[in-house]
């Protein structure tokens, strides 16, 4: 499957080792602790999935889904919750499990949102950043890979909801990226 996109970002080996370290990391940061980490659907599944299993402290799931209005490859900053947590929060630590960071714009809007629930701590997890898109200024302590200002699918990461079961990062062919 790997044949028909000539610029794959970050390979399945690659994205398998940093999960383990971010994991190790959270592990680590969390000790005697028991976080809840806050999905958010549908981009970050297989990444949460994949770094749940690898964290050693208890840890509890929840999931959230959010649309930001705008086209197909970019996000307008305007953020509206489609499907809102279980869990009450309060008091928790809750990780936020995002698959990219964009603009910034969407993980400003949850760290306030989640923030006003009066939960212990709130901090960010993102498998993917293209720090050269950002325009909202936001802390994100775990973060999986740097990639280049292309729109990029697979591994949960979709353009118009396909190409997300692919096993790897790849940029969307230049042609369909209007
Ligand atoms: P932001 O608000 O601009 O940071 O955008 C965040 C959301 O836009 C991400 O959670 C993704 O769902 C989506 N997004 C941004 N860039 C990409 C991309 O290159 N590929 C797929 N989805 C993206």
């Amino acid at each position: 499957m790997t044949k028909e996109f000539d610029e794959v970002l970050v390979r399945e080996e690659e994205i398998r080792a940093r999960v383990s370290e971010l994991a190790a990391e959270i592990s680590r940061d969390y000790e005697g602790r028991n976080p809840l980490l806050v999905c958010i659907l549908k981009g970050a599944v297989f990444f949460m999935a994949d770094l749940v299993r690898e964290i050693s402290v208890p840890c509890e799931l929840d999931f959230m889904a959010v649309a930001s209005y705008g086209s197909a490859t970019d996000s307008s900053g305007v953020v509206r919750i489609l499907k809102d947590l279980d869990a009450n929060i309060e008091g928790r630590d809750v990780i936020i499990i995002e698959d990219i960071i964009d603009t910034g714009l969407t993980l400003s809007y949850l760290f306030k949102n989640l923030g006003a629930r009066n939960p212990a701590t709130v901090e960010a997890c993102a498998l993917l950043t293209k720090p050269s898109r950002r325009k909202a200024d936001i802390s994100c302590k775990y973060v999986g890979f740097e990639v280049p200002d292309r729109f990029v699918i697979g591994y949960g990461l979709d353009y118009r909801e396909d190409y997300r079961n692919l096993r790897f990062i790849a940029a969307l062919p230049e042609e369909k990226d209007e």
